[in-house]
């Protein structure tokens, strides 16, 4: 089923299954955002396929989907890998002929080494992680997309690739790289029914990055001044985002990159001081 191009706009009431039918790669699709995709995927009828590396974590997402009444296959498998990634393609073609939709989610910012500490070999292993892996994915399963008439790439990425990240400059410059191979692959592409959106999240709680188990705990109020939306971000909530974009509801968006950050890109230099309650722009709340 192609995702472009349905040649009648269905009236908006009758999405409420916006995946239905539709077959979905998720790679890390077994836990956190990921995970997240890959449940709310399935519940708006898509068949997922989980491309994930720790066999636990895909079987439990797997078992939840069709407990839930949803279709889902786990495969493991390493996208920093070839190998795996030729055997993911050749399974989920064997079935399905293509996928309509692809998620390029696998990223990971550790280990953190401070670039003057860093290493030809930690570079490589930052650009295998958050770059090269989407590329190897998205050229596996993109000429069967076309083939079919159409699909939709999601590339989750980081905040961390919109803005200055002084924590690891190279993991913000792998993160920026795929931010960039998405607009690029959009502008290529849409005339061959293919469309190419990122995500790009920031303050999500997953096993990843676990705010809550921080040494002191959940922050609670102080999520106020951090984040302009006031809270902690689930792994819904990019989620949300990324249906929307594999969905014809974004059927005329691509090559955009949306930061699913809570606000905190947008809120940059300006703080909410939760003591004056007023913003402040000094580091003393005059
Ligand atoms: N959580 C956040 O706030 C946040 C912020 C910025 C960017 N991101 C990005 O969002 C994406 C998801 O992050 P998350 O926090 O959900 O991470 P996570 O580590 O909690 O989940 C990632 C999933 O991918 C799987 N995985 C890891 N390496 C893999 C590999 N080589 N092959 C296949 N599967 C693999 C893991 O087992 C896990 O299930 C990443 O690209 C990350 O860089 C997250």
């Amino acid at each position: 089923m192609t995702t472009q191009n349905p040649g009648r706009v269905p009236p908006i009431e009758d999405w409420n299954r916006l995946l239905e039918g539709r077959v979905a790669v998720v790679t890390g699709g077994g836990d956190g955002i990921g995970g997240a995709i890959s449940r709310l995927f399935a519940a708006h009828g898509a068949l997922v396929e989980i491309a994930e590396i720790d066999p636990g974590r895909a079987e439990r997402t797997v078992a939840d989907i069709r407990a839930a009444g949803g279709r889902a296959r786990a495969h493991v498998v390493d996208v920093r890998r070839s190998e795996d990634v030729d055997t993911l393609r050749a399974a989920v073609l064997a079935e399905h002929g293509a996928a309509d939709v692809l998620v390029n989610n696998v990223g990971d910012y550790r280990p953190i080494v401070r670039f003057a500490d860093s290493s030809p070999e930690s570079w490589n292993e930052m650009y295998e992680l958050n770059f090269l892996h989407a590329v190897r994915v998205t050229h596996a399963f993109l000429t069967s997309m076309i083939a079919n008439g159409g699909g939709s790439i999601v590339n989750i990425h980081s905040v961390e690739g919109m803005r200055g990240y002084p924590g690891d400059p190279v993991y913000g410059a792998m993160k920026a790289a795929l931010s960039h191979f998405t607009t690029c692959l959009a502008a290529g592409y849409g005339r061959k029914g293919i469309r190419v959106n990122g995500i790009g999240p920031d303050l999500i709680q997953t096993p990843q990055v676990d705010y809550l188990a921080d040494a002191d705990g959940d922050a609670g109020d102080l999520w106020e001044a951090w984040a302009p939306v006031g809270r902690l971000g689930w792994p819904t909530d990019p989620a949300r985002v990324a249906l929307f974009l594999a969905s014809d509801m974004a059927s005329f968006v691509t090559g955009h990159n949306i930061p699913v950050d809570g606000g905190t890109l947008t809120g940059g230099g300006w703080f909410y001081s939760p003591t004056a309650r007023r913003f402040v722009n000094r580091p003393r709340a005059l």
